[in-house]
């Protein structure tokens, strides 16, 4: 029996703004953060266009989250704009463009006080949705995902790592987002469930006809699940193109995070603490890299900001 995901509804905001007129789905323009002395993001632009998968990828600790932060209201940016539709979420659209976005945060973030199907449905209830069709619909939204409809009534605790991914995806699908925020959706999985899971990435935003913003760290996940990437570094984005071009890249830092190597531009400054975490990288980006050395580089587009 083919997934539900094929059965989900698009959400009707998504149809508001014909493509022809539209803006970019998600617009960044010179933004700046820092934490007290520390500067986190400096003057990043960023456009991601209307049904685009992007990847924002980069090396632990180099403001992956805080950008995604940024973008969704939940930290204030020291300087630049960032429009949604092309409109601010400070604007009199935002709560609208807010009902629209869906996130999985890094880690799932499920409510251990509520069960499965609670968890799922939890935005639905939050809006007054009568409880029998939120959990429906949260029935719905879990074989979307792939989980037996048993799962429902178990506990967070009860569930597998990856069980706790397809929770949190189902929840994020449950109130139909026109935009998808997945961060570090396959941190911690097996390769074969990481697999599993970029499929479902991949298979529920095209049901959904929605824009997917994905962070991680797994060159797989990349090439599976995107169309185009950026990789963050030193609070820059240093470099955005398609996959394609990424896996046939010349440029220093691109081919370093793809490799996984020690040595490289990204490195330069702290061998020591950075070797660690680049060998730790290795292991994963080499059986990626294989599967994508038949991309091509022509569409490559360097960008230094
Ligand atoms: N609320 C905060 N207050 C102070 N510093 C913060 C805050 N949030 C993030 N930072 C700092 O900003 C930097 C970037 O953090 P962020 O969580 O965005 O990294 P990341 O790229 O997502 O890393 P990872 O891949 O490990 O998730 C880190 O040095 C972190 O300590
Ligand atoms: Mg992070």
């Amino acid at each position: 029996m083919p997934p539900l995901w094929k059965k989900l509804r698009k959400n009707p905001f998504a149809a508001a703004v014909s493509s022809a007129e539209a803006p970019a789905k998600i617009s960044v323009r010179g933004l700046d953060k820092s934490f007290e002395e520390k500067q986190v993001l400096t003057n990043i632009d960023l456009d991601i266009e209307r049904g685009e998968s992007m990847a924002i990828v980069g090396r632990s600790g180099e403001g992956k989250s805080v950008l995604i932060k940024c973008i969704l209201g939940l930290l204030t940016p020291d300087r630049g704009e960032i429009l949604i539709d092309g409109h601010s979420l400070d604007s009199d659209e935002g709560d609208a463009l807010r009902a629209s976005i869906g996130i999985v945060f890094q880690g799932g973030a499920l409510f251990d006080s509520m069960n499965v199907w609670q968890n799922v449905a939890f935005r639905l209830l939050q809006q007054g949705t009568a409880k029998r069709k939120a959990k429906q619909r949260a029935l719905q939204c879990l074989n979307a995902v792939e989980l037996p409809a048993k799962t429902a009534e178990l506990d967070p605790s009860e569930l597998s790592g990856g069980m706790r991914k397809r929770v949190a995806i189902a929840r994020t699908m449950a109130s139909d987002p026109d935009i998808l925020f997945f961060d570090e959706p396959t941190s911690g999985l097996d390769p074969i469930t990481t697999d599993l899971i970029n499929e479902l990435i991949v298979n529920c935003t095209k049901s959904l006809g929605a824009t997917a913003v994905t962070i991680t760290h797994d060159m797989s996940s990349v090439y599976k699940t995107a169309d185009r990437a950026a990789l963050l570094f030193d609070g820059r984005l240093v470099w955005q193109g398609s996959k394609r071009a990424m896996a046939g890249s010349k440029d220093a830092h691109v081919r370093q995070f793809v490799q996984g190597k020690a040595q490289g531009p990204m490195t330069r400054n702290s061998p020591q603490e950075n070797n660690t975490h680049a060998s730790n990288t290795q292991a994963s980006n080499t059986q990626a890299r294989q599967g994508a050395e038949n991309y091509d580089s022509a569409s490559e587009n360097r960008k230094t900001s």
